[in-house]
């Protein structure tokens, strides 16, 4: 059943011509534009509008501009989940991203899979900001690292990181729809869902979280933060992110432009950038709070 006239433009372009078709399609008045990968080399945008008008003059803006195929589908209950078809298991360092309703790969050597279903919210590993931090899972997470995910979604980042035996997880997302999802994909890779290992899935604001350690037996502090958020969230939340890590502890945003990630961690001071990752034009950032010694703080001295 249609809703409310929400209608989807799906257009397939090779890598190349992303920036100059999701700019057409912003041009007709796109509320949002989603760039998903396929089995090929080439991509798909889904641009929704919505009204079925402007759709259909992106659409033929897009087929004039020799973009091929291109689709126009109102938006169903069934429709948002028209990228199911396109979804391929994806690689993260050595984690597989493997839609749950697709048969998985054999895992080569030391290779890890992870089944995911991210029903509507963000996270099914398509995008190239969810792979990078990934791919740093492993080198960042022992046992017993705490993790605070700030934009849970899914919850593929909180579940890898209890998969490698952080404790606690604590996963946060502003969308209603992430604590269940993330207990299910927890459930699907045998993540404990309640009790000791069980993620703590909730959509409680950063500054709650951060907050509430004053009033429980929360860590008021974390080894470890992940923010895969866009630039502008991460500037709001810049304060409360610096001040959830722990000393020595490290924070990995992500969700940042390749050209201009720079003016976001400006505002994560005094944590250090140390490492940068990039894919597709986007990158992750690891930065990293230096413990203070007696020496650097005089207050500290005999
Ligand atoms: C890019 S998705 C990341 C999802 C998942 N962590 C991943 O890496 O694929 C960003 C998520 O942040 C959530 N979000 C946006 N603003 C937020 C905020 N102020 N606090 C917490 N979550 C937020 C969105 O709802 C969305 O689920």
């Amino acid at each position: 059943m249609p809703t409310d006239g929400w209608t989807t433009v799906v257009v397939k372009v090779d890598p190349s011509e992303v920036e100059a078709a999701s700019a057409l399609l912003w041009a007709h008045g796109a509320a949002a534009i989603e760039e998903r990968s396929t089995a090929g080399p080439r991509a798909l945008l889904l641009a929704g509008y919505e009204h079925p008008g402007p759709a259909a003059d992106a659409a033929d803006g897009a087929e004039a501009a020799g973009y091929a195929p291109v689709r126009v589908e109102p938006v169903t209950d069934d429709g948002a989940d028209a990228w199911r078809e396109f979804a391929v298991p994806e690689r993260a360092g050595r984690w597989w991203l493997v839609p749950a309703w697709l048969e998985p790969p054999t895992p080569g050597d030391g290779e890890r899979l992870l089944l995911l279903d991210p029903g509507r919210t963000f996270g099914s590993g398509s995008h190239p900001t969810t792979r990078l931090v990934a791919a740093l899972l492993d080198d960042l997470v022992h046992p017993g690292t705490s993790v605070l995910d700030v934009g849970a979604g899914s919850g593929v980042l909180s579940v890898i990181a209890a998969l490698l035996g952080a404790t606690p997880v604590v996963a946060i997302d502003v969308d209603p729809a992430s604590p269940h999802a993330v207990r299910d994909n927890a459930a699907r890779n045998a993540v404990p869902v309640a009790g000791h290992g069980a993620i703590d899935a909730s959509t409680r604001s950063l500054a709650e979280v951060v907050s509430a350690a004053a009033t429980s037996d929360e860590p008021s502090t974390f080894d470890l933060l992940l923010a895969n958020l866009l630039a502008p969230v991460i500037a709001d939340l810049s304060a409360d992110l610096v001040a959830a890590v722990a000393p020595g502890g490290t924070l990995v945003v992500s969700g940042l432009l390749a050209d201009r990630w720079q003016a976001t961690t400006d505002r994560l001071a005094p944590l250090t950038v140390v490492q940068v990752t990039a894919e597709d034009g986007w990158v992750a950032v690891t930065l990293r709070r230096q413990v203070t010694t007696a020496a650097q703080n005089p207050r500290w001295t005999r």
